[in-house]
Formats: C-alpha cells, sequence, structure tokens
C-alpha cells in the first residue's frame, strides 16, 4: 500500500471526529490557484462533451468534477435519476410520481437503497434523482420526476429517497427553486413573495437539507429577478444562512448559470458538467471584482468538506455490475409499481365490481398502442436503459396464460370492438409517451444561449477525455437499439393537453359500447382529466409509467392478487379552469401559494379525483380519532378497521390549519390491516409543521390559537373526522 494522501489523512481525522470544514480549508490552502479553480466546475470540455452527451454518452459514463490528485482529492462522479441509475443496463423503477402515489416511506429508503448499490457499481458517487419540485400544474412536463403536489408528502419521499442513497454514496436534490414549468425553463423568471416561496415552494426542500442531503442543484429558471444558480437570495440566505446547509452546491446542467463572478460570490460552488462559463470568464470577473479569491475559497471549501464527511460510505467497495437489475433490485420495482396503482373507479356490472377480475377463466382483450410498448416515462436526463420491461400484455399474458388473452392495437375502432366483444373483459391502455411530456431542451428558450457557449476547448482537457474514451472498448449499449438508432434526448415538454387524444376516447367508448365489462389503464405522469369518458367505463386504474416490472405489477391488481394500494399524490380537477394558469412559453410568471387540493377547496371546487384518493378490494374505514398537544407535538390517533374479508391498506391522512387558514396535509402512515383486523394509528405532527411564514420579518410564526384538525381518506374525504385542538 502507498503512503496516504493528505485527503485520505484528512478523512481519517475527520473518521476520529475532526471538524471537516477546518479540515478541507487545510487542504484548499495547501491547493495552488489553478488547482482551486479547477474544482470549480466539472473536469469535461464543453464541446467534447456535448458531443458524447448526444451520441448516448450520458448513459455510459459519470461527469466527473473537483478531483485533484496530487492532494488525492478524489472528487465526484456524477449519474442523474429519478426512476433508477440512468447509466448502463440499471433497474428502471416506477416514475417518482408513482411512487408518490405508494405513501410508503420505508419502500422509498429501500428503493433508495438499491439505486446507491446500482450507482456505486457503474463507478458513480453522486445520485442526482432527488428531485422534488412540486407539480403545481399537471401539464409540466417533468411532473414525473417529483412526487406530487403538496410540500409535506414530497418532502418526506424525497427524505426518505436520500436515506437510502446516502448509504452508499451521496444524493443530489433538485432543481432548486421553483422549478415547475418546462419548454420556458431556461427563460422564465418566477416571482414569488417570501410566504408563498417559504410555505409552498421550499419546504420540501428544507426536509431534505434537514435530512442530511450531501448536494443541492439549482434550477435553471430566475426567482425574483436572479437566475436560481447565481442566486444570493437562494444559496446564500436561505440555503446557507436560514437552513445551515453545510453540503455543496451545483448548477444545472450547461445553461445553469450566466456570469462566472455573480455565481461564485452568491454561493454556487461547482458548475457542471462542463469547463464552460468559468473556466473562460473567470479571471475577467476576479479583475472587476465581481468575486474575490475568498469566494473562490468558501466554494471549494464546501466540496472538500462534504467529500470528507462522505469519505467513509464512498470507501466502500464497488459492487459488481450485476448488481444492476438483480433480481432483488427487480422484485423492488415490482413491488413499488404494485403499490402505485390507483384505483379510482370500480363499478358493478352484474351486481358486483367488475374488478378484480378472475384470471384463471375470463377470456381477456388488451387493447391500445400502449399495451404493448415498452413505456418508461421521459426520454431526458431520467431516461433509464432497462435491460428488459414488462408491459401491460406481457404481465397480463404471464399470469392468465398467453390462449386466453388477445391484443388488439385499438388503430381500427371496429376490430378493436369486435375483439372486446369475444372477451369477458377488456382491458384498454391509453396515456402517454415520452413524446407527449418529459424533458425539453430547444426552442426560443435556448436560442439566445448560444453566447455563453466557448468558441473551442481547452487542448489538455479535450485530450484526457478524448483518452478516456478510447479506453472505453465496451462501453455500456442501449439493450434493443438497432445500429446507428438515435440514442440521445428525445424531445417531450410540458403537456398540450390534459386529456386524452380524441383517438383514445373513441376508442375506449367503442369498447365499451362492446363490452360492458371494460377496464381502463391511464399511462401517464400527473393528472388526466376524464371527466367527458369515465361514466362511458366500470373500471379506471391510473398506471404511470410503472418501470420495468410495471406489466406484472398490473396484471397483479387486476387480478386480485394485491389489493389496489395507491392513493393520488395531487388532484384530478374537474375541469382545466380549476388549476392556476399555466403559459408553456412565458418569460415571467407570478406564483402565489394556491394550487392543488388547497386551491380547490378556496374557490369551492370538488376534484373529480381528490389528491390522496384510491380505492380498494378491501372494506376500511377510520373508526374514531382524537388529537391532543403533547409538548411541542400534535399527537393525532385513530383507528383503523378492516370489515371485509381480503388484507387491505389505508392511508391515514392528518390535514390541519389555524381557523380561516388553508388546511394542508401535516402527517400520514400507511397501514396495512388483516381481513376482519382493526389498528390504532398514531401520527405525531410537530408543531413547528403548523408554523406560518411572516413576511415583514421573514421569519416563522409558531401556531397559536385553535387549530381545525381533519383525520381522513383524502383530501375531500365526506366521513372524515373533524378535530379542533386548543
Ligand atoms: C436536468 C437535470 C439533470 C441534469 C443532468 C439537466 O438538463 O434539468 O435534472 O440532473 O440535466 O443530467
Amino acid at each position: 500500500m502507498g503512503e496516504a494522501t493528505p485527503f485520505q489523512e484528512a478523512a481519517r481525522r475527520v473518521a476520529d471526529g475532526a471538524d471537516p470544514r477546518a479540515e478541507a480549508a487545510a487542504l484548499v490552502a495547501a491547493m495552488t490557484d489553478e488547482e482551486r479553480r479547477w474544482c470549480l466546475d466539472g473536469d469535461l470540455p464543453f464541446w467534447g462533451g456535448l458531443e458524447d452527451l448526444g451520441a448516448g454518452g450520458y448513459h455510459r459514463r459519470t461527469f466527473p468534477a473537483a478531483r485533484v490528485d496530487r492532494l488525492g482529492i478524489p472528487g465526484f462522479a456524477f449519474s442523474d435519476g429519478p426512476r433508477g441509475v440512468v447509466i448502463g443496463p440499471a433497474t428502471a423503477f416506477p416514475v417518482s410520481m408513482a411512487r408518490g402515489a405508494t405513501w410508503d416511506l420505508d419502500l422509498e429508503e429501500r428503493i433508495g437503497e438499491a439505486i446507491g448499490t446500482e450507482l456505486r457499481a457503474v463507478g458513480a458517487t453522486l445520485y442526482g434523482g432527488v428531485c422534488v419540485n412540486v407539480l403545481r400544474h399537471p401539464a409540466w412536463g417533468r411532473a414525473q420526476e417529483t412526487y406530487g403536489e403538496d410540500p409535506f408528502h414530497v418532502g418526506e419521499l424525497g427524505a426518505a429517497l436520500t436515506r437510502g442513497v446516502q448509504r452508499h454514496a451521496m444524493a443530489c436534490v433538485k432543481h432548486f427553486a421553483a422549478n415547475s414549468m418546462e419548454n420556458a425553463r431556461f427563460s422564465v423568471d418566477v416571482t414569488v413573495d417570501d410566504a408563498a416561496l417559504h410555505e409552498v415552494f421550499l419546504p420540501h426542500f428544507r426536509r431534505i437539507v434537514d435530512e442530511g442531503v450531501a448536494v443541492v442543484m439549482s434550477a435553471y429558471n430566475a426567482v425574483n429577478g436572479e437566475w436560481c444558480g447565481q442566486s444570493r437570495a437562494l444559496l446564500t440566505d436561505v440555503l446557507r444562512g436560514e437552513w445551515g446547509f453545510e453540503g455543496f452546491v451545483i448548477s444545472d446542467w450547461i445553461f445553469g448559470l450566466r456570469d462566472a463572478g455573480a455565481s461564485v460570490a452568491n454561493g454556487l460552488d461547482v458548475e457542471m458538467p462542463y469547463r464552460m462559463i468559468r473556466a473562460f470568464g473567470l479571471d475577467e470577473a476576479l479583475a472587476a471584482g465581481e468575486c474575490d479569491a475568498a469566494d473562490v475559497d468558501r466554494a471549494v471549501t464546501n466540496t472538500v468538506a462534504t467529500l470528507l464527511r462522505f469519505a467513509r460510505v464512498l470507501a466502500a467497495e464497488r459492487p459488481p455490475l450485476d448488481v444492476l437489475a438483480s433480481p432483488t433490485h427487480r422484485a423492488l420495482a415490482h413491488e413499488a409499481a404494485t403499490k402505485a396503482l390507483v384505483l379510482l373507479r370500480n363499478e358493478p356490472v352484474d351486481g358486483a365490481p367488475v374488478l378484480p377480475v378472475d384470471l384463471d377463466v375470463a377470456r381477456l382483450a388488451v387493447i391500445g398502442a400502449l399495451a404493448d410498448a415498452p413505456n418508461l416515462g421521459d426520454g431526458g436526463s431520467s431516461d433509464v436503459w432497462a435491460p428488459e420491461v414488462i408491459t401491460p400484455l406481457a404481465g397480463l399474458r404471464s399470469l392468465a396464460g398467453p390462449d386466453r388473452v388477445v391484443h388488439h392495437d385499438g388503430a381500427d375502432l371496429v376490430g378493436a370492438a369486435a375483439a372486446a366483444a369475444r372477451a369477458d373483459v377488456a382491458v384498454v391502455v391509453v396515456g402517454y409517451t415520452k413524446a407527449d411530456e418529459g424533458e425539453y431542451i430547444g426552442g426560443s428558450a435556448t436560442a439566445h444561449l448560444a453566447d455563453l457557449m466557448p468558441a473551442a476547448d481547452e487542448p489538455e482537457v479535450a485530450a484526457a477525455f478524448a483518452a478516456v474514451l478510447a479506453a472505453d472498448v465496451e462501453p455500456f449499449q442501449k439493450p434493443g437499439a438497432a445500429p446507428g438508432e438515435d440514442v440521445g434526448f428525445s424531445k417531450g415538454g410540458d403537456r398540450t393537453s390534459l386529456r386524452l387524444r380524441p383517438h383514445d376516447v373513441e376508442l375506449i367508448r367503442a369498447v365499451a359500447a362492446a363490452n360492458p365489462r371494460t377496464v381502463v389503464a391511464i399511462v401517464a405522469g400527473s393528472a388526466v382529466l376524464i371527466d367527458e369518458w369515465h361514466e362511458a367505463v366500470p373500471a379506471v386504474v391510473q398506471s404511470w409509467y410503472a418501470g420495468m416490472e410495471g406489466g406484472r405489477a398490473l396484471a397483479d391488481v387486476l387480478g386480485g392478487r394485491a389489493e389496489p394500494a395507491g392513493r393520488l399524490p395531487f388532484s384530478v380537477p374537474a375541469e382545466e379552469a380549476h388549476l392556476p394558469p399555466f403559459d408553456p412559453e412565458a418569460d415571467a410568471v407570478t406564483y402565489d401559494a394556491w394550487h392543488g387540493y388547497w386551491r380547490l377547496a378556496r374557490d369551492g371546487h370538488r376534484a373529480a379525483y381528490p389528491f390522496g384518493f384510491g380505492l380498494g378490494y378491501a372494506d376500511l374505514a377510520i373508526t374514531g380519532a382524537v388529537a391532543q398537544l403533547d409538548g411541542d407535538d400534535l399527537v393525532v390517533s385513530a383507528g383503523v378497521a378492516n370489515r371485509g374479508a381480503r388484507p387491505g391498506v389505508e392511508v391515514v391522512q392528518v390535514y390541519a390549519g389555524a381557523a380561516g387558514a388553508p388546511r394542508r396535509l401535516v402527517g400520514f402512515a400507511r397501514v396495512e390491516v388483516a381481513a376482519g383486523g382493526a389498528l390504532d394509528v398514531v401520527v405525531r405532527v410537530p408543531r413547528e409543521r403548523l408554523a406560518r411564514r411572516d413576511p415583514a420579518s421573514r421569519t416563522w410564526l409558531p401556531a397559536a390559537g385553535s387549530h381545525h384538525v381533519v383525520v381522513a381518506r383524502h383530501a375531500d374525504d365526506d366521513v372524515a373526522h373533524h378535530l379542533v385542538v386548543d
């Protein structure tokens, strides 16, 4: 063994209790100016990197940054998410929105562990998949990458993922902040007042910072007149000043900052992923006094201190590549897809609900092009190259056997209806793909950004990267891709409609007219408005981009092997007009505190399907509830009874607000109850969750006066328990 490097020695002292920041400061003091500046951005050349990224390099290798060999500083190696690791043939889990529908924090933590293991196996040390921007409007193209519309629910799930991942690697939460539209993400300025920002758009980030997340990624958009990647208000005043964040901040990719000086001075630690704005602009910025040497040192110290803090975790041996999509991880993806499925409607036909279907005897017609298409979601930065995808058709065939399941692609309505008429049950799979919603690059929002690109790469940096590419003799290939197929980013963007395509609606109507036992499975990353057709069919499930095992999960639930346990992580409004305004091309937009179920409540609109809603096959009820104060906690206890003959699942949801204030989710508990069984649930709510932001002082006002507490199965529950706590 060689001698320990200065970094290893510092890491050993940190493991023995030394202060990581002081140790990092000493390492930074030992760096040359050039080394310090090397740590301020990604280690790859701009043009060479971009070319590789466009050709699918994104799925083949990590993005390295901040490595200084002379001192043994390992830097970090980034790979993306959130539906799994995007490098190599990894496990494709259901998208985050589907996982939000599980309300299962233990499951999300286990997914985090699996992802952390796969991440290390492909050589990465930083996972970019904790995406928690709240869903302000269902048209947002990247809705599927987050967990839902409610800040508390989103924060708990993101914290669970972070806990799991960080047993093996560092995690990065994104996009900080108020990033909830896609087409205009590079140009839009979001104006938002202090109360709305802190009560609605930031609490989940704070929750994950409190969980100890290593890294924060800034957003592309501007907030209150400054780009997030160089916003002192967000990166320094809130993140460091108010919240005490101790990790480091990276930019979103390529266009996440505009000015070298302002970004360094205001709190962005590492520009990602290439040598771009800082590499070519910092000299000038220093000379102009836009930032100074102390700012540079602070940024590098933030990064090195975090690397020291995680040195022990990252010293663990790299797992073998066969952990990628291993049977255990696929079983977890299957479990998640099963728990995510939301049963929206299940009406009786001939006296009994149409679901579950007896797959041992029923003849099925599975209809729609999406029934037989691998459809994992977005084709941008979250795309996972899964080695196999179980489609709805494959899942149903594997449970029901191939002979009783026919497929019709639905293009011809008459043929589809005829196939449905010959079956006992028709399952229509409709919805969206990555062409309809997803990450978006291009359009007018990026046209003006060409000026930010450097004229040419630095020769040594370009040569080093060329050597990396040359050494990669057997790079990962996209499973099933034809030679020469374009495996780069697809173009999704914000949705242009919240409804199904007219052809899909006609297909549903034609099939339902031919077979009264018609079940519709909706594939989408967020809410789809279905009021124009849902009464034509007895059963509807929201089946998501359900990951590589999604088809098996659909079959399990439709066939009754598993309970439909998912609950909507957003509201499905009755009509578009009940949502906040959404202009995908806006350059400027104002966000207030009103979206989601609390906006519907304020305006007196009932949701078509409320936040938190989902049916089961079992017959569960919340039988009673009490709430009392215990020190700094509000303690809510409730009974859950299962009156039926099947095991069931309930998600007990606690909503609270001061008199006159909106009632928001403040706690929840997912419980499984045996057939005929009952159990007690206790939800502890720290009272600080009820505090309100005071915009004048920019501080929190503790909860005062009496609070209205609602214990419910969803946000619009007519049989909820209403309690008052003084
Ligand atoms: C996305 C981020 C992603 C990054 C790196 C960006 O375009 O906005 O979510 O983490 O690329 O892949």
